[in-house]
């Protein structure tokens, strides 16, 4: 079983993600973690991620795409599928995942919408640049990030749609609680 992570930077997606891996028994695969990863090696494709990175914008379909197909083929025998945490970003990747998921004879289960407004999103990457430290957490990439949302990702919000597999959770409150909400999501899309 396959399930997309969907939401602005700040929504919860590592957290939830994380959580649901578990409780699934699905490889957590999170583009973000592995373009980091990946910016983080000395190498001029690593520079130029980062750039990327810190200007908010999206890093290209190539590089991204590259990534994931090594991540798939790495782990597509274990555990019972893949959740995708910030991915896809925008149409080119979401079409590129049908293939992808066509090419392995695997489906999106379903798309989970985690919905916050951006005044907690703000805030709680504000909060998260204290701890975690990331480049990007800060008010002028963040008000960036939040551009290439909503420009680039959430048109996929009716990509999806139309494929009847987007459900939408509320994203603020208990962490348990929002958990919560998305298993009963899963579990109604493996019962239809
Ligand atoms: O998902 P996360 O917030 O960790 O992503 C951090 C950054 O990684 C994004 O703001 C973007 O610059 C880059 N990214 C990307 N393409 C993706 C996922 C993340 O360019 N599919
Ligand atoms: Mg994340």
């Amino acid at each position: 079983m396959n399930i997309v992570l969907f939401g602005p930077p700040g929504a919860g997606k590592g957290t939830q993600a994380k959580l649901i891996c578990e409780k699934y028994f699905l490889n957590h695969l999170s583009t973000g973690d592995l373009l980091r990863k990946e910016s983080s090696k000395e190498t001029s494709l690593g520079m130029q991620i980062k750039k990327t990175i810190n200007d908010g914008k999206l890093v290209s379909n190539e590089t991204t795409i590259e990534l994931i197909k090594q991540f798939i083929n790495e782990n597509k025998n274990n555990k019972k599928g893949f959740l995708f945490d910030g991915f896809p970003r925008n149409k080119k990747q979401a079409e590129l995942l049908d293939h992808l998921m066509e090419s392995i004879n695997e489906k999106i289960l379903c798309v989970i919408l985690l919905n916050v407004n951006e005044d907690v999103l703000k805030e709680r990457i504000m909060n998260r640049s204290a701890t975690e430290g990331r480049s990007d957490d800060n008010l002028e990439t963040l008000s960036k990030r939040l551009h290439t949302y909503s420009s680039e990702t959430e048109p996929l919000i009716e990509y999806y749609s139309s494929q009847n597999l987007v459900r939408k959770v509320h994203g603020t409150g208990e962490i348990s609680d929002i958990n919560q909400g998305i298993s009963s999501y899963i579990e109604a899309s493996l019962n239809a």
